[in-house]
């Protein structure tokens, strides 16, 4: 059930889930089994029912669109696929500066119509008090997909190119900053209402190199952005990076559960909002143990306007379907008793 005619001014923490729509759902599931995961993106209408999926089941306070940070890289010819149980693969990576210089600039409208469509679709099924929330991926780690091509531990070959082509490094993020502003306009003009930007992997950078190699393309993303729509920047493993992602741009900081709510708010500062942070395997347990983390989570927030309650990274696939529905209930139920 929608919780929808409760909202406006929020009297209660709103609550949304990175990675909502997955494989945790059964519904999700089933989509699957009738189409391929590109295949599913790149179909509006089935995006379309997936978006709402958990919006409908959970009653979620937003709903985020269905797609994926790496759609963008498609019309490169990187031979991106999404080979099942291995993540996303890039079949040809960026490795090099020769690499690096023959990549053309990337048409967004054309390569990546589809997904402004599903947005509009989105919007016209949503009740008007759900918002819509876009995204992309943020430069630095939609270029460690492209560089290292898959998922990695250690992120050496993204690290490498960085360290020994500071120029090809600068290009390779200008395009993909280009692109990404596009990308996310795009989404806006389609009916997003906010954006959140990606910069999951971040976290395995130097300070120093962060504000070098990242910080001038994540700012120059936000700066482009369609004035008046909220960002929420996003990262994990960012305790030391904090108050640089910030600086880097965003209307509200997304936390891991690494950092302490309260503290990390006060290194990013009151006059921007958070978004966090339990973590996700929180939910393998049951809801009697995640009402007590909900609670501790929540008395940090300390009831201060500009918190959204969410996990600290995505779903996780083997999570029960009913611990994410005892979630959200919770979420509702302790922020409203304040
Ligand atoms: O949050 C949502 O419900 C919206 C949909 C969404 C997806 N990907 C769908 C998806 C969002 C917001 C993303 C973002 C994304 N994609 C990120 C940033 C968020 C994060 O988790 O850090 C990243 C790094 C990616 C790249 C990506 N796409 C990976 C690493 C994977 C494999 C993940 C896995 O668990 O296997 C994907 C595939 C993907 N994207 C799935 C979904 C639902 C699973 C694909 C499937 O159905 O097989």
């Amino acid at each position: 059930m929608l919780r929808a005619a409760r909202r406006q001014p929020v009297p209660f923490t709103p609550v949304w889930l990175m990675r909502q729509a997955g494989r945790y759902l059964p519904e999700y599931r089933a989509m699957r089994e009738r189409y391929g995961f590109l295949e599913l993106c790149r179909n509006p209408e089935a995006a379309t029912e997936v978006t709402l999926q958990p919006v409908s089941r959970l009653g979620v306070d937003a709903a985020i669109l269905f797609a994926d940070i790496l759609l963008l890289l498609e019309p490169l010819g990187v031979g991106l696929e999404f080979a099942r149980g291995e993540g996303p693969v890039i079949r040809h990576p960026i490795r090099s500066e020769a690499d690096v210089a023959r990549l053309e600039p990337i048409d967004v409208e054309d390569s990546v119509g589809f997904v402004f469509e599903t947005v509009r679709r989105v919007r016209q099924a949503l009740p008007p008090t759900v918002p819509l929330i876009g995204f992309a991926g943020a430069p630095f780690t939609v270029a460690s997909y492209l560089v290292e091509g898959g998922p990695s531990r250690d992120y050496l070959a993204t690290k490498r190119l960085m360290y020994e082509a500071p120029e090809a490094w600068h290009r390779l993020l200008e395009l993909l900053a280009a692109a990404t502003a596009r990308y996310l306009n795009g989404q806006i003009a389609a009916g997003a209402q906010l954006v959140q930007l990606f910069d999951s992997w971040v976290g395995v950078l130097a300070p120093d190199d962060y504000r070098a190699f990242v910080q001038p393309h994540t700012r120059a993303v936000i700066q482009k952005l369609t004035p008046g729509v909220p960002v929420i920047h996003f990262g994990t493993g960012t305790a030391a990076l904090l108050p640089l992602m910030r600086a880097a741009g965003g209307d509200v900081i997304g936390l891991d559960w690494r950092v302490d709510l309260d503290t990390a708010w006060d290194a990013v500062g009151h006059d921007v909002g958070v978004q966090g942070n339990l973590d996700p395997a929180v939910l393998l347990a049951r809801p009697a143990a995640i009402r007590e983390r909900v609670k501790a989570i929540l008395d940090r927030a300390g009831g201060r306007p500009g918190h959204v309650f969410n996990l600290g990274h995505g779903v996780l696939q083997e999570t029960p379907v009913e611990h994410v529905q005892a979630l959200v209930d919770i979420v509702h139920d302790l922020s409203d008793r304040r």
